[in-house]
Order: structure tokens, then sequence, then C-alpha cells
């Protein structure tokens, strides 16, 4: 109870928002979030998927996003084109909106999603306004290896980097030429626009993208992800140290690394924790009796099922 009472404190405008757009699960209730928008059902990241999930009465969807060639912001999981599209090459960078659109990413999935078409992060807003709330992981669409490090590095012993380090971090960040700055900044735009700020919540594994999240717009909720690495044992450090000098309203590591403890710690920091891609109902159950707040899952039926 504590731990509702805490996140509503905290992050009274999300849950606000919740219950103007009915995007969230009443007090006390783990919120479910149709990955990519509920990739089990529908071919995922597409607009059947987010109509699903809104048929479902999943409270969330997720998508993923990055920047096209010609700068707007599309839906898609990979940096590159072929595993939703039969094979069509090349990256996404290389593409431009109206390009990308020529392409079918439904057939892979079932014959039946042929018109499919990747969507656009405004159209999935549009989609979205009023009836669910949506989950954008903005993809780290660069590497930011150097100046994420410079980072870590200068500010290694700092409780945070916000509001103190603020203009400087901005200012490195702007210096680097990182796309993650631009296509962080027309997420917020396409966010603002519609005034969608109380409905949606930003996430991503980048802590360039969540850290011009926090700065410039403070309004929305943004949210690290996070996972281990057995190939880079290092990895989960570095989550934890961003956790600490980005102090973001949320932390949502994969389901491996989750402990009770973790959900502990979270809480008394006054974040929140949502733990992917949960699809599994003995895994669903157990994190809900750890209390964490949402379950992000391509099965959203199931996880409603689970912990209504
Ligand atoms: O929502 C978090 C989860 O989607 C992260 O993993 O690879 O499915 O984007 P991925
Ligand atoms: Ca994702």
């Amino acid at each position: 109870m504590w731990k509702r009472i805490s996140t509503f404190l905290l992050g009274g405008l999300h849950l606000m928002g919740c219950a103007t757009f009915e995007a969230g699960a009443p007090k006390g209730q783990v919120d479910v979030i149709a990955h990519r928008g509920g990739s089990a059902y529908r071919p995922e990241n597409t607009l059947a998927a987010f109509r699903n999930a809104i048929a479902l009465k999943a409270h969330w969807f997720e998508l993923d996003c990055t920047l096209t060639k010609d700068g707007e912001v599309v839906v898609i999981h990979d940096d590159t084109l072929a595993r939703t599209t039969g094979g069509v090459p090349g990256e996404v960078k290389d593409y431009t909106l109206a390009e990308m659109k020529r392409y079918d990413v439904g057939s892979w999935f079932g014959p039946e999603y042929g018109a499919e078409r990747f969507p656009s992060l405004g159209e999935s807003l549009d989609l979205a306004k009023g009836k669910i709330g949506v989950y954008i992981e903005i993809k780290n669409s660069d590497d930011d290896s150097k100046l994420t490090g410079g980072i870590l590095a200068d500010f290694k012993d700092a409780p945070r980097l916000f509001p103190e380090h603020g203009d400087e971090i901005l200012k490195r960040i702007e210096a680097s030429g990182s796309r993650n700055l631009e296509l962080a900044r027309k997420v917020i735009a396409l966010v603002r626009e519609r005034k969608m700020e109380k409905q949606i919540v930003i996430q991503s594994f980048s802590a360039i993208v969540c850290a011009v999240a926090l700065i410039e717009a403070p309004e929305l909720r943004t949210e690290l992800l996070a996972s281990s690495s057995e190939k880079d044992p290092q990895q989960w450090g570095r989550f934890v140290a961003w956790l600490r000098l980005l102090d973001p309203h949320g932390f949502n590591p994969n389901k491996n690394d989750v402990t009770e403890a973790l959900v502990r710690d979270l809480h008394a920091q006054g974040k929140t924790i949502a733990p992917w891609t949960v699809n599994e109902p003995a895994d669903m159950a157990r994190l809900a009796r750890w209390g964490v707040d949402s379950l992000i899952t391509d099965k959203p039926d199931v996880a409603l099922g689970v912990t209504r």
C-alpha cells in the first residue's frame, strides 16, 4: 500500500493522467503493458497490435521508435528492416518514412495482416489518445559510448546530475552531435503537440535519451531500461550508476535481473519498476507478489488474469 502511495506522491501527474484517460490501473493493481502492442497476438509495433491492446483492456501498450533518414519518428524495434518485412535490406536510418511505408510489416506474422505498414509515432499516439497509455521506448540510435563514459567518469562521486549539472550535461550532449538528442526532442514535441503528457511514459536504455527527457521535459515520466549481460559483466553496474546520476522516475530491468530486494530498494527511493518481458504466468505472479508496479508482456490478457 505504501508503495502505491509513494508512487502517487512522486508520480502524481502520471496517475492523475491515467485516471483522466482511463489509461492506468486503479491503485493497488499491477499495470499491464502490452509489449510492442502485445506481440504474441499481432505483428509487433503495428496499429493492428495497438488496437488489439486496447481491445484486450491493457492499461498501456509499449512501442519502439527511432529516426528515419528524413528525421521522422518511426515505430520499429530493429535498426534494420529485414525481420518484419520479409527481408527488405538496409537500415532504418537510410530510408525516408515514405520509403519505409511501401513495405508490408504484417504478412510475416499472418497473411491477414498484409495491409500493415510501419506506423509513425504520431499515428500511434493519435490511435491511443484518450484510450490507452503509451510506453514510448526511444531506441538508442547512436553510439554515445564516449560521451556516456566521460560523464560516468567525471561524475563518479556525484549523488545526482540534476538539477545542479543539467546545463553542463546538455552542453556536452549538444556538442557530441548525437542523433539521440534530435530523436528525444522530436518525441517530446510529438507528445506535447497532442497534449498527451499525462498519458505517456518515456523509457530508454540510452542514458542520453533519458537525460534529455529529464532536463527538457520534466512534466513527463522518464524511466531507465536496464539489463545485465553475460558478454559484458560491467553492464549492470553502469545502469545502476546511471540510476543514481539520472534519478529517473522508474527503473525497468529484464525480468531475470529482478529480485525482491531490488523492488524494495527502488520503492524506498520513490521509483517504480516495470520488468520485461514477462510472459509466463508463474513469473507474473511472483513479480506481482514482490510488488512490481507494472508488467511488460507480450500476453496482456494473461497478465490481467493473473494480477486481477
Ligand atoms: O519494454 C522494454 C523492452 O521492450 C525492452 O526490450 O528489446 O523488446 O525493446 P526490447
Ligand atoms: Ca521495447
